[in-house]
């Protein structure tokens, strides 16, 4: 988490790294600052609160200069203030900006403060800035200096630093943290994430892992870690700038919740004409498939919801069977690999933290080879991965995650048709799986159009503490996902059950005071849930049922029921996790929350 910007032009770029920094500001936004160097030496601004605050303190301020580096925060070490909001300085000509978490930084602070290095915040990151200085002290120059530093840390860190007394470069290191150089004409840039510099250029060099890059004007030049200078390929970005915008919508979130029937439609889009066009998925590991005999799929967050659905896909329909962990949880314990295992990993933005130390960590011969589900092509999780299934939904910024789950789950499904056939599923079954799945954005369509009833009903959650949300088979994950929605962004308190569950434990909650939401599609479960909503009835709970019009279920005094359209069984999770985003997002918007980067949170997890 936190978001790096850095630039060096023959212009002023105060306004390339404030441009940048909003545009990164879903990595963190408690704090944010810049360190702008011209003739007089460096400017530093710095504000606790959200960009823009900074962007009214630079410009009040005047600050200009034709080099410079930026960062937002989230913080992890030391309460967000703009005492320990980046840059962080060493006597007042060193700045530096720092993602990530230095793990050792307490015995290297302790080792400078005995050589009289005074501390001016709480943050693990100043230790950085005063050894780089001390290695300059030492005779080094910037490069060397933080060639030396970074050999001395341990942790995930994204570096920028700016010297006042070196004024035609900066350097920046990427060691677990992402870090990608933009390219432009006379003058070059650097930054945590492409999306932050689309307005500057379209043109980037992804560092790699202990990569240490010295970036002029007219040059970029990278060393390895070993200190070799080396050549890092060109990427051209394919997409569009405006993808990254909000337009006419009020917040993102609910742009890209509108956008999902063109993300899955892209999604699918030329990968499912015929049940052959499968093989083509994984058209350089084909073979790979027929090894599986077991499925782990790896995550966090929205990512491990999709994780579970397509467990359920995946054992129902290709008999393959599968288990779904938290990375977090995975990565520390020890684990049995049985024979054949193919290890999937599900991430928007392919740089979470766990997810990839869980990747990193896949070292038995039991695997027979590594997939990723990911959004961001030229993310880590891809470029690690020996197979690669990109979702294709453009950028999302809203912190919480809508598009990405849609169109991950469209992915999956995917992969579990492919790997039915390889299975030897007959090809009517998958042929008429493969027919519905193209059915898929005008179904979310159809749900969009609810919108304005779905706004209605958030309004009785406005006042509320708590909601339980129920689901059963596919639907419980779902159910997790309604929940975990609610809580990010309204912070109402919200928890899922599989509703087969709720007579031990969670009915002794329900009164008026808790909203129960359900889903409850026509599916071979539909009569089991309608028992269990029963006994939430029968305590006088308030029931709210997204239900298929065929459900028999009614409005009626303390349950309200919004008609769903009539979904293929196979599209339910997706089709009827749409109206619950839309829910979330009333009733955020109506408890004045802020949607979009909702407190505490941050979109990009990159730190443990
Ligand atoms: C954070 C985000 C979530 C996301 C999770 C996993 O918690 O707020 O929206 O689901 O990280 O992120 P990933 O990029 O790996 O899907």
């Amino acid at each position: 988490m936190c978001g790096i910007v850095g630039a060096i032009a023959e212009r002023n770029v105060a306004g390339i790294l404030l441009t940048g920094l909003k545009r990164l500001e879903y990595r963190g936004y408690d704090s944010a600052g810049v360190a702008i160097v011209d003739k007089s030496g460096v400017q530093r601004v710095r504000r606790a609160g959200k960009v823009q605050a900074l962007d009214d303190a630079v410009n009040d301020s005047g600050t200009s200069g034709t080099l410079g580096i930026a960062h937002t925060r989230w913080a992890t070490h030391g309460v967000p203030s703009e005492r320990n909001a980046h840059p962080h300085m060493s006597g007042n000509g060193l700045a530096l900006v720092h993602n990530g978490i230095i793990e050792n930084y307490q015995s290297l602070r302790n080792r400078l403060q005995g050589e009289g290095y005074e501390f001016h915040s709480d943050t693990d990151s100043e230790v950085i800035v005063h050894m780089v200085h001390q290695a300059i002290a030492a005779g080094d120059d910037l490069l060397a200096a933080v060639q030396r530093t970074v050999r001395e840390l341990h942790g995930a860190y994204a570096l920028g630093v700016v010297s006042e007394t070196d004024q035609d470069r900066f350097i920046a290191v990427r060691s677990g943290s992402p870090l990608v150089i933009g390219l432009g004409i006379g003058e070059n840039y650097v930054a945590s994430d492409q999306l932050a510099l689309l307005p500057v250029t379209t043109r980037f060099i992804f560092l790699q892992e202990g990569d240490v890059a010295e970036v002029r004007r007219d040059s970029v030049r990278i060393f390895d870690r070993d200190g070799t200078e080396v050549e890092r390929e060109i990427h051209e970005f394919d997409g569009t700038h405006e993808d990254a915008e909000k337009g006419e919508y009020r917040h993102y979130m609910l742009k890209e919740i509108f956008e999902q029937p063109v993300a899955l439609q892209r999604t699918l889009e030329g990968r499912l004409g015929s049940v052959a066009d499968l093989d083509g998925l994984f058209s350089k590991n084909a073979d790979l498939l027929e090894r599986v005999r077991f499925i782990q799929i790896i995550a966090c967050g929205t990512s491990y919801h999709a994780g579970m659905i397509a467990r359920y896909w995946l054992e129902a329909l290709a008999g393959v069977p599968c288990q779904v962990e938290v990375a977090s949880e995975f990565r520390y314990r020890t684990h049995v690999v049985p024979e054949g295992t193919l290890f999937v990993t599900i991430s928007q933005s392919g740089e979470t933290a766990d997810t990839l130390a869980a990747l990193r960590a896949t070292n038995s011969p039991n695997y027979v080879g590594r997939l990723a589900v990911c959004n961001v092509d030229s993310s880590s999780l891809v470029r690690e991965s020996e197979l690669v299934l990109l979702t294709r939904a453009g950028p999302e910024i809203g912190v919480a995650s809508t598009k990405a789950f849609t169109t991950q789950l469209a992915a999956l499904k995917m992969l579990v048709l492919a790997m039915a056939r390889v299975r030897g599923v007959d090809e009517a079954t998958i042929q008429a799986q493969l027919d519905e799945l193209r059915q898929l954005p005008g179904l979310i369509q159809q749900v969009l159009l609810l919108d304005d009833e779905i706004e209605k009903l958030a309004e009785q959650f406005v006042e509320k503490n708590h909601t339980l949300f129920l689901g059963r088979g596919t639907q419980y994950p779902v159910a997790m996902e309604g929940a975990l929605k609610l809580k990010e962004i309204s912070y109402i308190h919200a928890e899922a059950y599989p509703a087969g569950e709720l007579k031990h434990g969670p009915l002794a909650l329900v009164d008026k005071e808790m909203p129960v939401v359900a889903v409850a599609p026509n599916d071979e479960l539909l009569e089991k849930l309608k028992s269990n909503l029963q006994e939430v009835r029968a305590r006088g709970g308030e029931l709210f049922i997204f239900a298929d019009g065929d459900a028999a279920l009614e409005n009626e005094d303390g349950m309200t029921v919004l008609n769903m359209p009539a979904v293929p069984e196979c599209l339910i999770p997706i089709v009827y996790t749409v109206p619950l985003q839309l829910l979330s997002y009333h009733v955020a918007v109506m408890r004045g929350t802020d949607v979009d980067q909702p407190r505490n949170l941050a979109k990009s997890v990159t730190v443990e």
